[in-house]
């Protein structure tokens, strides 16, 4: 499987903050954006990731995770020239992904649990049609929302809702067989003039090949688009990583526990970072453990 982490957008909302910085390099709390979505598709066991960003910020993507060497994996870079919708990534995306499947994900959403990474696991390792991620909110109208018949089984999605028929979000991470490309293929632009990721899942849904896996209360997901959002995750993220004296979404962690990378990868890994920096030392601790 392939993975792509869209991140482009001009992140019109975040101005300033935006106005020279690609939105998903904003911190969140110790660490960019990027990398909460970039540790996912990690953890769900894809090493060949190609990220996608507007013109003018694919370099600084390049200068901050390079080829993907220092992490074990494989990376790959493709331009979006203006924001067309979710679903134009997998367009760019083609080449890249062949014949293969396709885990899309989008930069800025952040998703944190216990049991995250064997349940990705176990949704890639079944997948056929299309996997949807499910997650209950407070405020399903910013979303796409869920549509389930009395069997809890999915029949619609509908893209932000006035009225929403129930308060699942569907979450920015999508697994979908090669077939996902032809269907992007086929879309027309909304009326917002956009190639909307919910159109590829509805023709999922219409042929009866889309599941949604609830990701339940013992996950947290955050798409971190606004000031408030970005705030939120980075608060989450202190706290947890204070309390428990872990790192969420820490890279070279991830690539260390899955086997990317070995002892001595980490260690350069370490060395290029710097023990300067409180994330350095987490990593040098987690060399130390093991
Ligand atoms: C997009 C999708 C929406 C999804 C959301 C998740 O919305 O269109 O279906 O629920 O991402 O983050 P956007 O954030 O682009 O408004």
């Amino acid at each position: 499987m392939r993975g792509i982490i869209l991140a482009g957008g001009s992140g019109t909302r975040l101005r300033p903050l935006t106005q020279v910085l690609s939105k998903q390099l904003l911190p969140v709390f110790d660490k960019p954006l990027i990398y909460y979505p970039l540790s996912v598709l990690m953890l769900s066991g894809i090493r060949d990731i190609l990220v996608i960003s507007g013109p003018g910020h694919l370099d600084q993507y390049r200068a901050l995770l390079g080829d993907g060497d220092r992490l074990g994996i494989r990376l790959a870079y493709a331009e979006q020239d203006r924001p067309r919708g979710i679903a134009d990534a997998l367009l760019i995306g083609r080449d890249f992904v062949g014949d293969e499947q396709v885990a899309l994900v989008l930069g800025d959403n952040v998703f944190h649990g216990h049991d995250l990474a064997p349940l990705l696991r176990e949704q890639v390792a079944k997948l056929s049609g299309a996997t949807l991620f499910g997650y209950a909110v407070a405020d399903p109208q910013r979303y796409g929302v869920a549509v389930l018949d009395g069997d809890g089984r999915l029949v619609d999605i509908e893209e932000k809702p006035r009225r929403p028929r129930s308060n699942l979000a569907v979450t920015g991470l999508y697994l979908y067989d090669n077939e996902a490309l032809d269907h992007a293929a086929r879309l027309a632009p909304s009326a917002r003039g956009e190639l909307e990721i919910s159109d590829v899942n509805r023709r999922f849904v219409a042929e009866g090949r889309a599941q949604l896996v609830n990701l339940g209360r013992g996950t947290m997901w955050l798409d971190a688009g606004t000031h408030e959002s970005l705030m939120e995750a980075a608060n989450y993220v202190r706290v947890v990583q204070q309390r428990q004296g872990t790192r969420i979404a820490c890279i070279e962690e991830v690539a260390y526990r899955m086997g990317a990378l070995d002892r001595s990868g980490l260690h350069a890994a370490i060395e290029s970072v710097g023990v300067t920096s409180d994330y350095g030392r987490y990593l040098r601790q987690v060399l130390d453990e093991h």
